[in-house]
């Protein structure tokens, strides 16, 4: 594909159907206003599926379901043209922009599906409903685009867990591939949301990844789960900020918290609030080393 030829472009589920080709079909799903952490999860399809031939599919879609009623719905940035001009020539074969009557044409679904007990925790306290909205549209595209395998990023390290849960407990059979975090120069994880912060916001924001970057450099020393989630806090600093919404050391797959007694990979994940904009971010530990 030369440096400027755009995928396809299908925005309903007919146009969308007409354009699937048989053979594996390997999804990246994406509410838009793509950065360089989006173009980070269609390398890593493409470069799969340079390997047997097939199709790679991005979606964008902003899913109403999994807003709540004052979070920034209508605000989030929708930016089409410039996403698709993003995706020209990077080996993406079609993209699915649906509206919201396409997606859910009689309205909110009745039947959603639910996320189960991690959809309760950390990101699913602050935001309920939240995770059962993720999970109701990811079934819905893969089913939509006969996805064998779609591609998430790490920064929503609990997304991507409700995600694997979700397909190995309802049978779905595609496979879930992880992209690590990208991050700007300065650290900060991207993210669609970077762009709300002004340039005092920006440097507010940092607390995020600097805290992260304190409970790292204690679990590179040994220091137990409890000590990892101490100096990530005094890392982070409070300054004129709110303290974080969150900040814990965590099993990777339950989100349960992990104790001192903890030994093997963990997460330490993080959610802070920046003005208005809520920031996410979280790293690898390995505890008990
Ligand atoms: O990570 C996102 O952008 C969204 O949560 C997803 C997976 C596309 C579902 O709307």
């Amino acid at each position: 594909m030369s440096r400027d030829v755009r995928p396809a472009l299908a925005v309903d589920r007919t146009e969308l159907a007409r354009r699937l080709a048989d053979g594996p079909r390997t999804v990246v799903m994406t509410m838009g206003a793509l950065h360089q952490g989006h173009l980070d999860l269609v390398a890593e399809a493409v470069r799969r599926r340079r390997a047997d031939g097939g199709q790679v599919i991005v979606t964008i879609f902003v899913n109403p379901l999994q807003f709540g009623a004052d979070e920034d719905f209508d605000t989030y940035p929708r930016t089409l043209e410039a996403d698709l001009e993003a995706l020209a020539g990077r080996g993406v074969d079609l993209v699915y922009a649906p509206s919201a009557a396409d997606m859910y044409p009689g309205g909110p679904p009745k039947v959603t599906v639910d996320p189960g007990p991690l959809g309760d925790v950390f990101e699913g306290a602050v935001r309920p409903g939240h995770f059962a909205g993720v999970a109701t549209v990811v079934t819905k595209l893969a089913a939509r685009t006969g996805a064998t395998a779609a591609v998430f990023g790490q920064k929503d390290a609990q997304q991507l867990a409700v995600i694997r849960r979700l397909v190995a407990d309802l049978d779905l059979g595609w496979e879930v591939i992880a992209v690590p975090t990208r991050r700007e120069a300065d650290g900060l994880a991207m993210s669609s949301r970077n762009r709300y912060l002004t340039p005092a916001e920006r440097q507010a924001a940092l607390a995020l990844p600097r805290g992260i970057g304190g409970g790292l450099a204690a679990a590179a020393s040994g220091a137990p789960a409890s000590q990892v989630r101490r100096a990530a806090l005094a890392a982070l600093g409070r300054g004129d900020l709110r303290l974080p919404d969150y900040l814990a050391v965590v099993d990777p797959a339950t989100f349960a918290p992990a104790d001192d007694a903890w030994s093997g990979p963990a997460l330490l994940i993080g959610a802070l609030k920046v003005g208005a904009t809520r920031l996410i971010d979280n790293a690898e530990v390995a505890l008990g080393a």
